[in-house]
Parts: C-alpha cells; sequence; structure tokens
C-alpha cells in the first residue's frame, strides 16, 4: 500500500511538465488492460456514440481518428471539452476518463 502512493507519486513527479500531463499518466499496463477498454467502451455506446457515432445524422461530430491522436488529447478533450463538445469532468471520475481514452487509443475502437 504504501509502496503503491510513493510509486504513484514519483511517476508523476516524473511525467512531464505541464499541470494537465502531470495529472495523469497513461502506462502500457493501463492502456492495454481488457478491463479498462470494456469501461470505456460501454461509456462511449452509451454516452459519445449519439454524437461520433454512425448512427449519429452527419455533421454532428467528427469521426475520431486514433491514430492521429495522443492519449493526453483524447484525455484533455474528454475531460474539459471543445466547442460543440462538451467536457466530461462533472459526470465521469478520472478512471472514467481515462477508461475512455484507453478504449479510444486501442485496436478494438469503432466509430
Ligand atoms: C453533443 C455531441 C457530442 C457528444 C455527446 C460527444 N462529443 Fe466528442 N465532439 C463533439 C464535437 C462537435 C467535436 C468537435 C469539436 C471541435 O473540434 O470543434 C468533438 C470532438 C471530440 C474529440 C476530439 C476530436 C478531434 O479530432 O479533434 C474527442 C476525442 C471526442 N470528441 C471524444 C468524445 C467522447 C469520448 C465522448 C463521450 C464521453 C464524446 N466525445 C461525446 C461532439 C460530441
Amino acid at each position: 500500500m504504501m509502496l503503491g502512493v510513493v510509486l504513484a507519486a514519483s511517476a508523476s513527479y516524473f511525467s512531464g511538465s505541464s499541470a494537465s500531463a502531470a495529472e495523469v499518466t497513461f502506462s502500457a499496463e493501463f492502456m492495454n488492460d481488457p478491463k479498462n477498454i470494456a469501461i470505456g467502451k460501454g461509456l462511449f455506446q452509451k454516452q459519445c456514440a449519439r454524437c461520433h457515432g454512425q448512427r449519429a445524422y452527419p455533421g454532428k461530430a467528427p469521426k475520431l481518428k486514433p491514430e492521429k491522436y495522443k492519449a493526453d488529447f483524447v484525455y484533455r478533450r474528454i475531460t474539459k471539452g471543445f466547442r460543440g463538445m462538451p467536457g466530461w469532468k462533472r459526470r465521469y471520475n478520472k478512471l472514467q476518463r481515462k477508461s475512455l481514452t484507453a478504449y479510444i487509443m486501442s485496436k478494438g475502437f469503432t466509430n
């Protein structure tokens, strides 16, 4: 338990320059964990597909192109929103927003 706290603290300390980057880290272990991807997929289908999905009426939101994104960009958009994209910070906790990011960046993502 103590060790976990120390590791988490040093991981965020070394993770980078800006405040928002220091706030979250995306380890390969987290991003590849099927459990996190499944959580993200469920949330995406429930909340995001109505704008980003194939069945959303055309022009509602851009098709997501994960191959062009970095995880922290996706996380930032989800957290803070941007223009027509709502922010989800109050609706979803950090783990849920990170899981959404893991799903979008995963091989199985479709929109
Ligand atoms: C009300 C419709 C709507 C919903 C719901 C919505 N989005 Fe968006 N989203 C948008 C729009 C519109 C944009 C484009 C914003 C811009 O760049 O002007 C966007 C942009 C994004 C981007 C950045 C895409 C890029 O290439 O710049 C990501 C990532 C994203 N949304 C993820 C999500 C996730 C994850 C959810 C669910 C938690 C979600 N969105 C829910 C409308 C929506």
